[in-house]
């Protein structure tokens, strides 16, 4: 059986053929692109991350393929679909601490909220002035959390620490949770009235695709703070522009962008058919991440060394349970 690993650090490496050494393995630091797929049509299980997108195309191309196992919860870059199709199972890690991605979320709320990040840049060049610095208090604001999930329901514990009034949106709502931990349910649009600091916690998919745009931009309360540590797509980036520049939102955290993987990562292989489009993103993008109202980090959220630890942890017993056939948690 071969494994292949893509986007994969050399410390990782190690434990994994500690773990395997009967198998056969390959790694490979950078994503899975259609370039890679020639020297693997002999692959049984592919484990990735997610600048790896596996397209339909490329399934059809890996004729031996019967397991992908993603080091992420979100799954959004895998053709799920073309798997069922194929008969190929889809393994994730669903939770690793829902701790982590909360933890960073309140690192950028932080920032905006007391200008963390302007501060950090003036020092670095002599300059002490407080000019422009006042920041506002988050005891008795108010925080709307869209997704009352894992990582969602940690920011909620952790808003309630702070003395913040927290409301929040999720297609499937837990009464007995709201009560113990604080919260109300309310409807998407009065999150947007009503909240100081709105945060995204959802999985991107088809219904969550541009949940914030360009027709509910205007709908937030003047001066909010936006975050979004969950995925680019969930924001239309042209929506960004517009808060940004009405000045309605007075200060953006991401840890995610559409068309991220063009900025950060510099590897995917731009499609001649969708250069245009791309060079478009990629110039919304640096207009967004130049504005010193944004606080940028690269798709960070999940990287610490505990939650890193977890990852694996998940994927070697994901893989083992493939290889047993006990694997009952496919997402197809
Ligand atoms: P989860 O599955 O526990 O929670 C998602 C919540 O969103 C659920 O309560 C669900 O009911 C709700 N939801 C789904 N569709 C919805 C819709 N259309 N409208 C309203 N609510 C909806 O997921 P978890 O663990 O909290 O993670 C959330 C997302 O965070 C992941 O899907 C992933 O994309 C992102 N993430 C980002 C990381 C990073 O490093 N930046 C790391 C880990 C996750």
């Amino acid at each position: 059986m071969k494994i292949v690993f893509f986007e994969i650090q050399d410390w990782e490496k190690e434990i994994i053929q500690r773990q395997f050494p009967d198998l056969e393995l390959e790694f490979f630091k950078e994503p899975l692109t259609q370039h890679s797929i020639e020297k693997l049509k002999a692959t049984d299980i592919l484990s990735v991350f997610i600048y790896s997108k596996i397209t339909r195309q490329m399934i059809h191309q890996l004729p031996n393929l019967k397991f992908i196992t993603t080091r992420s919860t979100g799954f959004d870059h895998i053709d799920l679909e073309a798997c069922r199709d194929n008969n190929i199972q889809v393994g994730n890690v669903p939770y690793y601490g829902e701790n982590t991605v909360a933890e960073h979320t309140f690192g950028l709320i932080l920032s905006l909220s007391r200008n963390i990040h302007k501060s950090y840049v003036r020092v670095q060049r002599n300059n002490f002035s407080t000019e422009g610095l006042k920041g506002f208090d988050l005891k008795d604001k108010t925080i709307g959390v869209i997704g009352t999930g894992r990582i969602g329901l940690h920011v909620i514990r952790m808003a309630g620490g702070f003395g913040m009034d927290i409301l929040a949106y999720d297609i499937n709502q837990d009464g007995f949770l709201a009560e113990v931990l604080g919260f109300e349910y309310v409807g998407l649009d009065e999150i947007l009235k009503n909240s100081d600091v709105v945060t995204l916690h959802v999985p991107y998919n088809k219904h969550t695709h541009h949940m914030i745009n360009q027709n509910n931009i205007n709908k937030f309360k003047k001066g909010a703070i936006l975050i979004n540590t969950s995925r680019g797509g969930l924001i239309e980036t042209e929506a960004l522009l517009t808060g940004l520049k009405k000045e309605i939102l007075s200060g953006v955290g991401l840890d995610v962008i559409e068309g991220e993987e063009y900025i950060i990562e510099d590897k995917q292989m731009i499609r001649d058919d969708e250069e245009s489009e791309v060079w478009a993103q990629i110039v919304k993008d640096q207009m967004i991440l130049h504005n010193e109202n944004v606080v940028f980090t690269p798709h960070i959220a999940f990287y610490s060394q505990e939650a890193l630890e977890r990852i694996l942890d998940t994927t070697i017993v994901n893989i083992r349970k493939f290889q047993k056939g006990e694997f009952t948690d496919s997402l197809v």
